[in-house]
């Protein structure tokens, strides 16, 4: 079981079959889907993929297009995972990285994964039951002190500050960014001007930069299922006009760069 904390006192939570309960009996309910809601504070309730974007990266990551990552993140996991390591995937979406992170690490590791989105969690509970799951935000995780000895920041916020606190003095964080010409050939099938991304720094201090693994391969989409399943769990989706959109439903092919960073830093004390 992976622990999380009471996020009103800050007391550790203990499972029972239906509820999260502390000390001072604060309680919060395990929902039938299996994540159990430690969001305290409204104003951060908004925020998250929605069902129709989780759907979509399923659908997508199913297919097997990111193998490369999800492989090199595995072996990342094979060095670094020990019997009884609790590991924690910050912002892990539906699962398709935790899920691969459960398999490499083996039984004897206590996998927990946060998502601000419901719906997320949701899909990740349909993968597997061997991740403790709860809606949280990475800005104020419910998580205690130097408790994680691995954590995984992919493709989602990233603060640097919580991740530090939570892994403990030797931990490892394992983050993975998208580089300049990522999805480029997609962009271009839907804008007329198509910018590249803005490359990140891999320093991201206090943290200590153990390695960096580039990624850089082609992808054939070939159906016009995955390449809407690919755009639509990419936050273009909600920033493109209909026009632009409707481009793509034409398309029954297309061919496209992936390019990932894959970034691997130690707390260092
Ligand atoms: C692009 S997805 C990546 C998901 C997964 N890590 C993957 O690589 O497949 C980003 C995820 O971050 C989540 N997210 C966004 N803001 C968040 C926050 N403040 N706290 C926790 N999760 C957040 C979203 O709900 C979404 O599931
Ligand atoms: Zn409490």
């Amino acid at each position: 079981l992976f622990e999380f904390l009471c996020p009103i006192c800050k007391n550790p939570l203990v499972r029972t079959e239906k509820t999260y309960i502390c000390e001072n009996s604060h309680s919060f309910d395990i929902a039938k889907s299996g994540y159990v809601n430690l969001l305290i504070s409204q104003k951060q309730q908004c925020h998250g993929d929605d069902k129709l974007m989780v759907q979509s990266r399923r659908d997508f990551l199913d297919k097997g297009y990111y193998a490369p990552l999800r492989n090199a993140l595995c072996e990342q996991i094979q060095k670094y995972a020990k019997t009884g390591s609790r590991i924690l995937d910050a912002g892990a979406g539906e699962g398709y990285y935790s899920a691969a992170v459960a398999d490499a690490a083996g039984d004897n590791c206590h996998i927990g994964a946060i998502d601000i989105s419901k719906h997320a969690l949701t899909a990740i509970n349909k993968r597997t039951k061997n991740i403790d799951c709860a809606v949280a935000s990475i800005y104020d995780m419910p998580v205690a002190d130097s408790s994680c000895q691995i954590a995984l920041n992919f493709f989602a916020p990233n603060c640097n500050e919580e991740l530090f606190r939570i892994l403990d003095n030797g931990g490892i964080l394992i983050r993975a960014i998208p580089l300049r010409r990522h999805l480029f050939s997609l962009k271009s099938a839907v804008y007329d001007e198509p910018y590249e991304n803005e490359p990140e720094s891999y320093d991201s201090p206090p943290f200590s930069l153990v390695s960096a693994k580039e990624l850089r391969f082609r992808i054939n989409l070939d159906s016009n299922k995955d390449i809407l399943s690919l755009f639509q769990m990419t936050p273009y989706y909600y920033k493109t006009s209909k026009k632009d959109y409707e481009k793509l439903l034409s398309l029954d092919e297309l061919e496209t760069e992936v390019e990932f960073c894959l970034l691997t830093y130690e707390k260092k004390l």
